[in-house]
């Protein structure tokens, strides 16, 4: 797959600082993800004076995330919303321009949750240095960052294995589900792994050997959902939701260990149309299977980050974890960049480079 190289060097440092910060709230549109051009607005503001203890850093590559539209406002589930005229926030990759923090100097790599724009003044504490001449600075913020850790999480630590058993995957082809379907593969598990579109099942099968992979966009995907599910599903790691996550009730075997993610398919009003109430079969399934069912937010297990790189990073460097990353070039393409990643388009982990 290809590497791009994103390392940055030049330290000239402007006086003007452009950021995102959202202008309005979005009207739910039809399509999950939906918000206006207005709905972001692009703003200069002066970079302070930096006080002992901090650091000065300018962003050269920013996450684009689903929550971040969530964020936004205006969606059909509990979220809590940022308010109006505050910048995004992001995991981010920057390049230390001054320093009066004794643990970083000019040049360092740092990585961080940081926010949609150029430049940052934080203290040091939160900041995680990078190592340059190591796996490429990127990964900090896909394989090797919030987005493995999800996948890591999701696949080796909130489920046990069960070699040769049927491990589910929503979004497969996605930044968290194409690191998922690999992990699973690793632990002994058949993957039959779903995701939209001819190309990505073709990537799945071919890059990353899963045992099927199935289009939930295609006419017959009921029919090869049946034909691939035959022995039921004993894990399933969805981040989907709605109506995928109903067609596949009915396969749950027994003891099946569900671990919920994400609900990309309801954000929007398309998923919350009005459907077939499936409680009462999903409430009789966990207790007659004796089924267990567990969501969990990345950011409430930080705790576990070390030991993920311990595990990660090695499987990065050997090659054994292959990853993708889409960056977009430019700082003021972030909105498209958001755009994108709900109508599919991305290809791996959305980065925006800013060079
Ligand atoms: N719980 C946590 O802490 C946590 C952390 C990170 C991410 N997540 C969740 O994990 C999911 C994936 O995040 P990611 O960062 O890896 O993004 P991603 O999968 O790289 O990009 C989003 C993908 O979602 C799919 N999608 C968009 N609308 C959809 C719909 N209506 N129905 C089905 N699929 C749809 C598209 O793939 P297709 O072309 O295949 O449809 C798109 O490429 C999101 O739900 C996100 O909220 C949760």
């Amino acid at each position: 797959m290809e590497k791009i190289s994103c390392n940055v060097t030049d330290r000239t440092k402007s006086t003007i600082n452009r950021r995102f910060i959202l202008a309005s709230r979005p009207i739910n549109g039809d399509t999950p993800g939906d918000f206006g051009e207005d709905d972001l607005l692009l703003t200069d503001s002066k970079i302070p004076e930096l006080k002992d203890g901090e650091v000065l850093f300018r962003n050269i590559l920013i996450s684009v995330d689903p929550y971040q539209r969530n964020l936004m406002g205006n969606v059909p589930f509990d979220y809590p919303s940022l308010p109006i005229g505050e910048v995004i926030p992001a995991p981010t990759v920057g390049l230390i321009m001054e320093s009066r923090n004794k643990e970083f100097v000019p040049g360092d790599y740092i990585t961080g949750l940081s926010s949609w724009q150029e430049y940052i003044i934080a203290p040091g504490h939160n900041l995680r240095k990078l190592n340059a001449r190591g796996v490429p600075i990127s990964t900090a913020l896909g394989v090797l960052g919030h987005t493995g850790l999800t996948a890591w999480l999701g696949t080796t630590q909130f489920v046990d294995p069960k070699p040769g058993g049927t491990f589910v995957i929503t979004n497969a082809a996605g930044s968290v589900g194409s690191l998922a379907v690999q992990l699973a593969k690793i632990r002994g598990h058949r993957v039959v792994a779903i995701a939209g579109g001819a190309e990505k099942t073709t990537f799945l099968r071919q890059e990353l050997g899963v045992d099927v992979a199935l289009d939930y966009k295609a006419a017959n995907f009921h029919q090869q959902l049946r034909k691939a599910l035959h022995n039921g599903i004993d894990r399933l790691l969805d981040s989907v939701g709605a109506y995928l996550f109903e067609e596949l009730i009915p396969y749950f075997n027994q003891n099946a260990k569900i671990i919920i993610l994400g609900q990309i398919g309801m954000y929007g009003k398309a998923g919350l149309k009005p459907r077939q109430d499936h409680l009462p079969k999903l409430l009789n399934s966990i207790l007659y299977k004796d089924i267990s069912i567990k969501g969990f937010q990345v950011d409430h297990h930080l705790d576990t980050y070390a030991a993920f790189l311990a595990e990660m990073t090695p499987m990065v460097h050997e090659g054994k974890i292959k990853y993708q990353e889409n960056f977009v070039d430019g700082f003021e393409q972030l909105p498209k960049a958001l755009h994108m990643l709900y109508n599919g388009l991305n290809k791996g982990k959305m980065i925006v480079r800013i060079v």
